[in-house]
């Protein structure tokens, strides 16, 4: 995508527009990102985790596990401000992405299925947390 900028364009239009999205700064720098949206009604209590991402100099220092809580707890705090509850977190990864599924599971997040060729280039595995 840094190689399309039209792509990135849409990408970062996307992220703001279109779904909650939480952004983590070192001094003035973007170094990573976080979007998600509810799945169904809000009595469902289901939301998704649609991207997540740290920039490459910023990896490893605990930057998305930051991510992954801060919007645990506003989207917490979002369906209770409604009067339900937050009960599932979801998402879908490619499923050759090794070092996510590690990250994942490091965040108390479940493997639980996989849909073949979902993506056109791989298998998508759905992952889990109940709250
Ligand atoms: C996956 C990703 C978001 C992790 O971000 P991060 O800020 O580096 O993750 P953290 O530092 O919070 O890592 C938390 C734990 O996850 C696991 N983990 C993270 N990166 C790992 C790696 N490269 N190899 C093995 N385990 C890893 C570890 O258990 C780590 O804890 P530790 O550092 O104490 O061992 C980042 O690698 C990334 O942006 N990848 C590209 C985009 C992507 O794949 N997004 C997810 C799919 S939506």
């Amino acid at each position: 995508m840094e190689d399309h900028s039209e792509r990135a364009k849409k990408f970062a239009e996307d992220l703001v527009l279109r779904y909650k999205t939480l952004l983590a700064f070192n001094d003035d720098l973007v170094c990573g990102t976080i979007s998600w949206e509810s799945r169904g009604g809000l009595d469902d209590g289901i939301v998704e985790i649609i991207g997540l991402g740290v920039n490459e100099e910023f990896k490893r220092q605990g930057i998305a596990t930051k991510l992954v809580s801060a919007m645990i707890e506003s989207a917490v705090q979002f369906y209770s401000s409604n009067g339900y509850s937050l009960r599932v977190i979801l998402l879908f990864m490619e499923s050759t992405n090794e070092v996510a599924r590690e990250f994942y599971l490091a965040n108390r997040f479940n493997e639980v299925s996989v849909i073949p060729s979902l993506y056109p280039h791989d298998d998508a595995s759905i992952l889990i947390r109940h709250l």
